[in-house]
């Protein structure tokens, strides 16, 4: 056992989202989402794989709780499908809808472990996109009127309310790079979306603040940790590009109440942003009571010089059409290794330096690790154990890097693992596996993973396990 040790009350969770554990996608009321259609379309997903079955969630939560349970773990993270709750995304309930997420928290509640809702994990009601999606202003009201419905239900049940999980996804690899649902490659409505999504972010957080006045309030975005090549002007002017893009755009509404100028004025070529009315960035700017940070990787950038190839090794799948609006003058660069199965550079460090420039910049925001992890090919052993040292290896270095920015005074208060379960890994199906518990899905049999029994003495302990003293079944 390591000497380092997190305080009393740092809370240990793990995190699964509806359409990637859930299945169950035509029952009980349930409409169809963008991801339904997304991965019913020949050539998005790999294998074609969808989430009508995935890890069977729905049929199984009581259990996959049990598990949560068994896992020592203080919080569970999970997403509410808006389809399910509101098929179309308007008008009246869906009582079975709401009545599976209340028995999941109650039950939550029962075993002593806090509720963590996010309101939106990218299914949006394809009645919706169907109306314009994300880049259409009346989305965001909807959304808000989705939030008073299911906030009004679970109330304060639900200890921390998070209103959308990394939304720069939805925007950017939704509607940019279509390499995400709805698969539209429209640069201007990316932006649009980015602002409907920060809009709807406000409004929503303002219905829970209302409704449910004891939960806290959170966000989860996927900041990006973004380093130029070189100290040329024009790298350094590439990462800052990027940053406003991929940061900037979220933290400085929700946070600062105002888009960053730069951001602006590097993608007027695209848009005029007059899609942004007085008051709405405002409105952005609900007070939070946690950050939710969810981490991976890092990523490398240049001033592309125009002639050579351009690299496109940002982490966020191929696709002709860049993710990146107005910024297509920079590339990503590879970066050295390790790689996880997703082609993810293994960077801890990058973990630590997030957290401190999330602590400088904005002092006073305590901040919650909402996700982190690693895919790989886990092999089964023949005697049904799963070894996957290289994930647990993983996570001791990013949890160990989280200590050391918390020493560092980063105000950390809790760490969850992606994921809990293997599922479906959007556009990777099936093929990536991210839990700490395996799935098999010819049987939907849950086995721990070594990963999870070193967790697992993490949780009991508070104190980092060595890997090398991994009590897995066998060992
Ligand atoms: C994040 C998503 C989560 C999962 C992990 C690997 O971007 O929030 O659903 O897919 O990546």
């Amino acid at each position: 056992m390591s000497d380092v040790e997190f305080p009393q009350g740092f809370v240990w969770g793990s995190a699964t989202a509806a359409y990637q554990i859930e299945g169950a996608a035509r029952e009980d009321g349930r409409g169809p989402s963008i991801w339904d259609t997304y991965s019913h379309t020949p050539g998005r997903t790999l294998n074609g794989d969808t989430g009508d079955v995935a890890a069977d969630h729905y049929h199984r939560w009581a259990d996959d709780l049990d598990q949560v349970a068994a896992l020592g773990l203080g919080a569970y993270r999970f997403s509410i499908a808006w389809p399910r709750v509101q098929p179309g995304g308007s008008g009246p309930v869906n009582q079975a809808g709401v009545d599976f997420y209340s028995r999941l928290v109650d039950r939550l509640l029962e075993l002593g472990i806090r509720p963590v809702a996010t309101l939106y994990h990218w299914d949006l009601p394809q009645e919706l996109e169907d109306a314009g999606g994300w880049p259409v202003r009346d989305t965001a009201a909807r959304f808000a009127d989705y939030a008073e419905k299911i906030v009004g239900a679970l109330g304060d049940r639900v200890h921390t309310w998070t209103t959308f999980n990394e939304p720069w996804c939805s925007a950017y690899l939704g509607y940019a790079s279509g390499v995400h649902a709805p698969g539209r490659t429209e640069p201007a409505a990316a932006l649009a979306a980015v602002h409907h999504l920060n809009l709807a972010h406000g409004l929503a957080g303002r219905v829970i603040r209302d409704l449910a006045p004891a939960a806290q309030l959170s966000a989860t975005l996927n900041l990006h940790v973004i380093r130029p090549a070189s100290d040329s002007a024009a790298d350094v002017d590439a990462a800052r590009r990027i940053d406003a893009l991929a940061n900037r755009a979220f933290l400085g509404p929700m946070l600062d109440g105002a888009y960053p100028a730069d951001l602006l004025t590097d993608t007027a070529a695209v848009t005029d942003w007059s899609f942004v009315r007085d008051g709405d960035e405002a409105t952005a700017a609900v007070p939070l009571d946690v950050l939710g940070v969810n981490y991976y990787s890092t990523t490398l950038v240049r001033a592309w010089d125009g002639v050579s190839p351009k690299s496109d090794s940002d982490g966020h799948g191929r696709s002709a059409h860049s993710a990146w609006v107005g910024s297509e003058q920079v590339e990503f660069l590879p970066q050295p290794g390790p790689y996880t199965a997703m082609g993810w550079n293994i960077e801890p460090a990058g973990l630590t330096e997030l957290l401190l420039r999330l602590h400088r910049e904005y002092p006073d925001q305590p901040l919650m690790i909402t996700e982190n992890g690693a895919a790989f090919d886990d092999v089964v052993s023949p005697d049904g154990a799963i070894h996957d040292d290289r994930r647990v290896d993983y996570l001791h270095r990013h949890i160990a890097a989280t200590h050391q920015a918390m020493v560092a005074g980063a105000d950390v208060r809790g760490y969850f693992v992606w994921s809990l379960l293997d599922n479906f890994e959007w556009a990777y199906g099936y093929d990536r596996r991210f839990g700490i518990i395996h799935v098999d899905y010819d049987t939907q049999q849950r086995t721990w993973k070594d990963s999870a029994h070193w967790y697992h003495r993490l949780t009991t302990t508070n104190r980092l396990p060595d890997p090398a003293l991994t009590p897995g079944p066998t060992r």
